[in-house]
């Protein structure tokens, strides 16, 4: 039975705030800090949400026991995945491992990069139980970004590193995964 809880109560209510699980250093949480309205957290979490949409046509393809549609899906994820990771490695990565107390958590995050490719290598391959494991890694991964890591780059980047994250060649970069140090 749904207990009564009066006119003030919403869902809202019975839902406990979320805390940190990660680092000592990540205290802060991204629903309630404001994180999102820097424009490079903001893009970083439209893209986490292109990624994960494009996620559910692995899950289709393990549903159906379906390689070719699973190699296709691979290579849609992999075609956002690249950019992305790349955007975060050379620029909100690189600042924020200057800081010892997140050194470590960066480079674990950069290790689930790779881990991330090295599963989509192999489910192209045609190791479809794989892509259950690599769907659990991916929403790990985003949830330690989002709720852990982009939280705590508020609190700890300074104005100077900011700008770095924000130079134009990361945010309105080629979306292929690598940036052009000379002019076309
Ligand atoms: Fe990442
Ligand atoms: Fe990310």
């Amino acid at each position: 039975m749904v207990p009564n809880l009066g006119p003030n109560k919403g869902v809202a209510d019975l839902v406990p705030p979320r805390f940190p699980t990660t680092s000592p250093g990540l205290v802060a949480m991204c629903s309630y800090c404001g994180c999102r309205n820097i424009p490079m957290i903001a893009k970083l979490n439209a893209e986490h949400e292109a990624i994960v949409n494009s996620s559910y046509a692995l899950e289709i393809a393990f549903r159906d026991q379906d390689l070719e549609a699973a190699r296709l899906a691979c290579k849609e994820l992999r075609d956002l995945l690249h950019p992305h990771t790349h955007r975060e490695q050379v620029g909100l990565f690189a600042e924020m491992e200057k800081d010892e107390l997140f050194t470590e958590h960066v480079a674990s995050l950069c290790a689930e990069h790779d881990e991330l490719d090295a599963d989509l290598d192999a489910i192209a391959a045609g190791d479809l139980p794989r892509i259950q494991t690599m769907i659990t890694l991916l929403n790990n991964h985003i949830d330690r970004e989002e709720n852990g890591l982009f939280p705590a780059a508020l609190a700890y980047l300074d104005d100077t590193q900011w700008d770095i994250i924000h130079r134009p060649e990361l945010m309105n970069g080629p979306e292929d995964g690598h940036t052009h140090s000379h002019p076309h």
